[in-house]
């Protein structure tokens, strides 16, 4: 999960990190009464910074120095609504002005390829910092960091030393740098990057934009966490079945795809592509409902999918594995019956696998009006997209 710029300097304001007062605005009024706060702090200078999950802010015009509260409403009023590559603009952050003599970059990264964390650095951050990637990799430092040892002392002088810093800035940057560390550890983050940290006209050293990605596979571990989704942006399908912790995609198609495993899902996500091409229709989504399909997680399933006004047939793919296809039948089964009236739209079971005879007579017996059996996974494909074409 990305946050905004303005979470990224709440959570880095908890470890002690330096920053600057702050304040998230909706409206332009808001953003003038923050700026008639926080801009007290800088001689009533404020800066508007839109806040969208995405960079490059700055040179789209939605970075602006304000020189009054006025200012800061009238800014705000502009940059509220703007697009910048695709992300609208909903929410400002009034920031107090910095002074800045210096602008450098820092980042902490996964390194998936070596296993282990990167450091990056330069004394030459700010916006052209991808250009100076680019063109003048060396003045970019890159340091591995020891997932056991992370940047202590020692390791952010090793840092500040390669990057080329004198040792006067490189004192003041190395206490920062060991703050940041304690964000990407225990925020549980694969990405801590801030650019500009600069130097102000006082020799401070201030994270002045910032951006946190944290590891949604560490989430059980920080319930805190939950409350910087921006549900705002979410599907509200996604939502619905992340709620019922299914692993759920929602796609641009009219037929809902359930299936067990990952790669299983992934597969007939190909198969109904390809078989839809012919009728014009699409898979809706992706949806793996794992191991032990019950009654109950296949119900959520379907109730999901049957909540997405576009499908027009399901598809159940299911290989039965540790889990019989006996027990995915009766599944089927308590889930239709679970859902009653709601289940509304045709299904296409196709089960093979461990005990399929089993499981395809426990479908059979049942004879519901809405579901059809196919034995194989082209067939049932081909199935479900004519269904999906002709309701
Ligand atoms: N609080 C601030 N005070 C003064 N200047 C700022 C402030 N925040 C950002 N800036 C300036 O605006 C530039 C772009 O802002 P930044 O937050 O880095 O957005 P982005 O990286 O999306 O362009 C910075 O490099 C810096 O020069
Ligand atoms: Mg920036």
């Amino acid at each position: 999960m990305d946050l905004f710029e303005y979470q990224a300097r709440d959570v880095f304001e908890k470890h002690g990190v330096p920053v600057l007062a702050g304040a998230v605005a909706t409206t332009a009024e808001e953003a003038r009464a923050a700026a008639e706060t926080i801009g007290t702090k800088s001689g009533g200078v404020s800066v508007v910074k839109a806040q969208v999950k995405t960079g490059g802010r700055g040179k789209a015009g939605g970075v602006k120095v304000a020189k009054s509260a006025d200012e800061a409403e009238q800014l705000a009023g502009e940059i509220l609504g703007m697009d910048i590559k695709g992300h609208t603009v909903h929410q400002v952050m009034i920031a107090q002005g910095a002074q800045i003599a210096e602008e450098y970059y820092f980042s902490i990264l996964l390194d998936r390829t070596n296993r282990s964390y990167l450091a990056m650095c330069s004394k030459e951050g700010g916006m052209d910092i991808e250009q100076l990637a680019v063109e003048r990799p060396e003045a970019l430092a890159r340091i591995a960091v020891d997932p056991n040892v992370g940047i202590d002392t020692a390791k952010a002088q090793e840092i500040v030393d390669a990057a080329g810093f004198d040792a006067e800035t490189g004192a003041a940057i190395v206490p920062v740098l060991e703050k940041l560390w304690a964000v990407y550890r225990d925020e549980d983050a694969t990405l801590v990057e801030v650019n500009p940290l600069v130097k102000d006209n006082d020799g401070n050293i201030v994270a002045l934009d910032g951006k946190v990605t944290l590891d949604e596979n560490a989430e059980f571990r920080h319930e805190e966490h939950a409350a910087l989704e921006d549900k705002a942006a979410a599907d509200p399908l996604e939502a619905k079945a992340k709620a019922k912790g299914l692993n759920y995609v929602k796609l641009d198609g009219e037929v809902g795809i359930i299936g067990n495993g990952a790669g299983l899902v992934m597969s007939t996500l190909d198969v109904v592509a390809y078989a839809g091409e012919q009728h014009g229709v699409k898979p809706a989504n992706f949806l793996d409902i794992g191991g032990g399909a019950n009654a109950q997680v296949m119900a959520d399933g379907l109730d999901v999918i049957l909540g997405d006004e576009q499908v027009r047939a399901v598809f159940v793919n299911v290989f039965g594995g540790i889990t019989a296809c006996d027990e995915v039948a009766n599944g089927i089964k308590g889930a239709l019956e679970i859902l009653g009236d709601a289940a509304t739209k045709p299904l296409v079971v196709r089960l093979d696998g461990n005990n399929v005879e089993q499981g395809r007579a426990i479908l059979d017996e049942l004879a519901h009006p809405l579901v059809t059996q196919v034995d194989t996974m082209d067939g049932a494909a081909a199935k479900a997209a004519e269904l999906a074409a002709s309701k």
